[in-house]
């Protein structure tokens, strides 16, 4: 869901003598969970009990020197998360058409392999288990873990002005494991929903060996080994019904925004999705088997 958002309000925090001094906030469309405004090079979002968790993650990629993700700039006067924008096109997810440049075999590799490196760039960051993710409390990472983005859709994805894509909105992170990522990259880019649910979220038709290809360029853009791949079906359907629990559960305790995506069908709409996929499943398997249908062809 496309939220309606405020226009372009300035803002007038104190200055440093006290004096009001305008801020230009340019409203960013796309999200559907928050409000995020653009303030020259930043953005600013709210920010949740999550924060602290997400902003220790992008430090440690920032020290490494992974730069596929925002910088964490701590928060602002009004308690706004601020991270810095990333140049480049917003992929969507309706109701503006997703740019082509978002649907090629290329792009499923790329976004395969930005999911390698956001994981292997993790390699000694140990999560303060005191500092909670958005729906789950703190712990330390478990033997085999990462923190997992959860959200890696082509909506929160950018592509960057030299080819390459950065991907935005951590809010959802938390420990888990790496074929999490890989599942939610999976529905949303091969994608993994039927015709009528592609034309609703503006994605055009997608031949069924087109998305045989991206699912496959994925996994060979992750370089995922035997065993990665065969968790990779069942991780799918996971993802899909745990994303509609989420919903659920974050609208239930109240929180306006999921309310609202509830009612526009986003805790149904991936059990129709998971349907779907289930009645597919094999074809799928057979093409991210070793000798299955390469999305190098
Ligand atoms: N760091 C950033 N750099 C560039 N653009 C950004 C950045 N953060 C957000 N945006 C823009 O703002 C839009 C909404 O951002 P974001 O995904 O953070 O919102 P949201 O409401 O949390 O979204 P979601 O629907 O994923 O919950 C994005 O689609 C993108 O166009
Ligand atoms: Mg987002």
């Amino acid at each position: 869901m496309r939220g309606a958002r405020a226009a372009g309000v300035p803002h007038r925090p104190p200055g440093p003598t006290g004096s009001p001094v305008t801020v230009h906030e340019e409203p960013l469309a796309g999200g559907n969970t928050g409000v995020v405004v653009r303030v020259g090079d930043t953005v600013r979002r709210q920010a949740g009990p999550w924060t602290p968790a997400v902003h220790a993650l992008l430090d440690h990629l920032e020290t490494v020197g992974f730069d596929g993700a925002p910088r964490a700039l701590g928060t602002d006067e009004l308690g706004r998360e601020v991270a810095s924008y990333v140049e480049g096109v917003a992929g969507t997810l309706g109701p503006q058409p997703l740019a082509p440049e978002f649907q090629t075999i290329e792009a499923c590799r790329a976004i395969g392999a930005w999911v390698r490196a956001f994981h292997d760039a993790q390699a000694g960051f140990a999560p303060d288990p005191a500092l909670p993710w958005r729906v789950v409390p703190g712990r330390a990472l478990r033997p085999g873990e990462v923190v997992v983005h959860h959200d890696v859709g082509t909506y929160n994805t950018v592509l960057r002005p030299d080819g390459s894509f950065a991907v935005i909105d951590f809010d959802f992170a938390s420990p888990g494991a790496p074929v999490e990522d890989l599942a939610y990259v999976l529905w949303s880019w091969t994608p993994l929903w039927g015709e009528s649910a592609a034309v609703r979220r503006e994605m055009g038709a997608v031949t069924m060996a087109d998305r045989l290809h991206k699912f496959a360029a994925v996994l060979d853009g992750y370089a995922a080994d035997a065993d990665l791949r065969a968790q990779v079906p069942d991780a799918v359907l996971q993802c899909m019904t745990d994303h509609s629990r989420t919903v659920e559960e974050l609208a239930a305790q109240g929180d306006p925004a999921f309310v609202r995506m509830v009612a526009d069908g986003h805790a149904e709409h991936p059990l129709r999705d998971a349907e779907w996929f289930a009645s597919r499943r094999e074809l799928f398997a057979a093409a991210i088997a070793p000798s299955g249908v390469r999305g190098s062809e």
